[in-house]
């Protein structure tokens, strides 16, 4: 589309992720999906389980999207279409996301977000790999967002916006997954800037403040969607004990091996899940 222009995201992001929408319908042929999915670090291969894609296309070809800049982001975004237990399923999945540590500022991080709720979508799933504050974590072990703590003092709404995240990572959705695999844990996840990790003192800091896990991604994109009114799951991957819990030092590299060692039991999850939301 040569008549967007990356600025367009930031003059008016609501009216770039309607582009965005409508450019997703022309490429699938879909005028409306039902349910998307944020793939965060190493859940890229878990989305396989899905089976193969309908569509597929790179994200950065679609208005308001930026290249990948982090390894194990793909960069691509999928339509699906999933047997559910009440019709067809039209999933939009997004293999990769923008974080704020990146610098673009807060709308490239939240367009996924917008653009998925503008093509339909009434339920947003946001996976991410993150590091394991609460000490009876163990690394590979997938947790449910129940809710969050955000520590980088943005949010994607700006003005008299008062929105209510009571239940922003939907009751009724968790309840779903927890009767799909009922070992499921549910988490307090903070929102940590990056790119750094955080020090031994902050993890104890967000321990004393009642954090299970942290992150750094997830929660502009869950408020993006709740504020546009569409139902957020949000699920962390555990792949390190966060810093100071273990004296080990932390790196991306452990961070994506062990999301790739844990994707078969993703996939299998999502693969079950998808098919009871609607
Ligand atoms: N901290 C912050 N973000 C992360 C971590 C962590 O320990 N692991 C994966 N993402």
């Amino acid at each position: 589309m040569s008549s967007f222009n990356i600025q367009d995201l930031y003059t008016d992001p609501m009216a770039a992720a309607e582009l965005a929408a409508a450019d997703i319908a022309r490429r699938t042929g879909i005028a409306k999906h039902d349910v998307a999915l944020v793939m965060g670090s190493g859940w890229v291969s878990a989305v396989d389980a899905l089976g193969t894609p309908a569509h597929e296309f790179d994200a950065h070809e679609v208005p308001g999207f930026f290249p990948p800049e982090v390894e194990g982001h793909s960069g691509k975004i999928r339509s699906y279409a999933i047997a559910g237990e009440h019709g067809s399923i039209n999933a939009l999945v997004f293999l990769g996301r923008t974080h704020l540590y990146e610098g673009k500022g807060i709308e490239p991080v939240v367009h996924s977000a917008r653009t998925a709720v503008k093509a339909g979508c009434k339920i947003l799933i946001l996976t991410n790999a993150c590091g394991g504050i609460n000490k009876e974590y163990h690394v590979g072990q997938p947790v449910l967002i129940r809710d969050h703590i955000s520590l980088t003092a943005t949010s994607p709404l700006i003005g008299a916006n008062f929105v209510d995240l009571t239940d922003l990572y939907s009751k009724r959705i968790r309840a779903i997954v927890k009767a799909e695999d009922s070992s499921l844990q549910e988490g307090v996840y903070v929102h940590w800037r990056g790119p750094t990790y955080e020090t031994p003192a902050e993890i104890l800091m967000m321990r004393t403040m009642g954090a299970d896990l942290v992150g750094m991604s997830t929660v502009p994109e869950a408020i993006a969607a709740h504020a546009l009114g569409a139902e957020v799951l949000g699920i962390s991957l555990v792949t390190n004990a966060a810093a100071g819990v273990t004296g080990e030092k932390l790196n991306h590299e452990e961070v994506i091996a062990a999301g790739k060692a844990a994707a078969d039991r993703m996939g299998a999850l999502l693969k079950g899940v998808i098919p009871k939301l609607l």
